[in-house]
């Protein structure tokens, strides 16, 4: 597999690998995107065969202007042009019902598609060169954690694919929301990600629903609840105000006590001096005050710890307002949707 850089060479070269079928990594501003030619169903089958990734989870189909959305979907709603005149370029995925161009690889056979323009330079360098929609899915193996950098993209992908473009870290760190806006006045919330519910909700001027709230858990497919899994066991704690409480702090000295060498804990800043004397490994995620800077080192850190050797790794909740949602989110997932229990103190 060949690592590009972010020249205009090294994206012309990308896209000739994409126009004849090929697998390309790239960089958006959310993770890396394993990008392949969206309306080829063949192109599409690599995708799957190399990330391992089950049929039923649908893909991402990225454009390089909004225009291209219109020949992908059949109609472009207007709970759908608000959004895309306040966040396109950016981390917001839409979900509406799919145009006959689409083939039903892409979608899982879902009547519906989602669609995202992503921001970040090279990307969208890339789209233009090829000039036509790429499907592309985080590119990790399926249920890891979705990369950040080329080097994640080469320890899940190298030899399974093309060709890596690599401009260093993402912006955003976290995946794009997923948001489905086929109901005019019920948007839906499928995936929390780098566009946050406030956002949204300050365009829209409508709640955007939850999950829990409609009875349908077969409308976004891909989102399992083993997603986004390091290999470690991540064990998640509540939502505490100020430093890390006592009680998490005990649990982490015993386990730290049993399995010496092998417990890993991802910490704000305000927890770094109570971990201090403690034989752990600690990933830092910056202040619990500052989520834009803790979703983008979100995933590294998980991946870290795991390339440290941590069989166990400890976290604790975010804020969950703003960004705090989305990374509550991606926690949950990687606790396999376990909370410690806590005393109250
Ligand atoms: O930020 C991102 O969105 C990244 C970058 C590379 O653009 N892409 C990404 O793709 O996260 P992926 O394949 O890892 O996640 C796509 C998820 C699916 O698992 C599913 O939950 C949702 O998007 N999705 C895709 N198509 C859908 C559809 N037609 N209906 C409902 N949900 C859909
Ligand atoms: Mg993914």
């Amino acid at each position: 597999m060949e690592t590009l850089g972010r020249e205009e060479a090294a994206v012309e070269e990308a896209a000739a690998i994409i126009a004849r079928g090929g697998l390309v990594a790239f960089p958006t501003e959310t993770v890396y995107g394993l990008g392949a030619l969206g309306l080829d169903p063949a192109a599409l089958e690599k995708i799957f065969a190399a990330k391992e990734r089950p049929h039923e989870d649908p893909l991402i189909l990225h454009v390089a202007e909004p225009g291209w959305l219109e020949e992908l979907v059949e109609e472009v709603l207007s709970d759908a042009r608000e959004l895309i005149k306040r966040f396109w370029p950016g981390p917001l995925t839409l979900v509406l019902s799919k145009s006959s161009k689409v083939p039903g690889l892409a979608t899982a056979n879902l009547s519906t598609v989602a669609v995202r323009m992503p921001a970040s330079p090279i990307a969208l360098a890339l789209l233009s060169a090829v000039g036509a929609p790429l499907a592309a899915p985080s590119a990790n193996r399926f249920s890891k954690t979705s990369p950040t950098t080329a080097d994640h993209v080469l320890a899940d992908l190298d030899g399974r694919i093309d060709a890596v473009l690599d401009a260093g870290p993402t912006e955003v760190g976290v995946e794009s929301t997923v948001i489905d806006v086929r109901c005019a006045g019920s948007p839906l919330m499928l995936r929390p990600g780098g566009i946050t519910r406030e956002e949204i909700e300050a365009v829209l001027d409508h709640e955007v629903l939850r999950m829990e709230q409609v009875a349908a858990p077969s409308l976004s497919p891909g989102l399992l609840s083993h997603h986004y899994s390091p290999r470690a066991r991540v064990r998640l704690f509540g939502l505490f105000r100020g430093p890390m409480p006592r009680a998490m702090l005990e649990v982490i000295r015993s386990a730290a006590a049993q399995m010496s060498g092998s417990v890993g804990v991802l910490a704000f800043d305000e927890d770094l001096s109570a971990l201090r004397d403690l034989p752990v490994s600690v990933e830092r995620l910056g202040s619990i005050e500052e989520p834009r800077a803790v979703a983008r080192r979100l995933f590294a850190a998980l991946r870290e710890l795991d390339a440290k050797g941590s069989t166990v790794i400890f976290a604790r909740l975010a804020r969950p307002d703003g960004l705090g949602e989305t990374i509550n989110d991606r926690l949950r997932r990687a606790a396999g949707g376990k909370l410690e229990p806590t005393e109250n103190e």
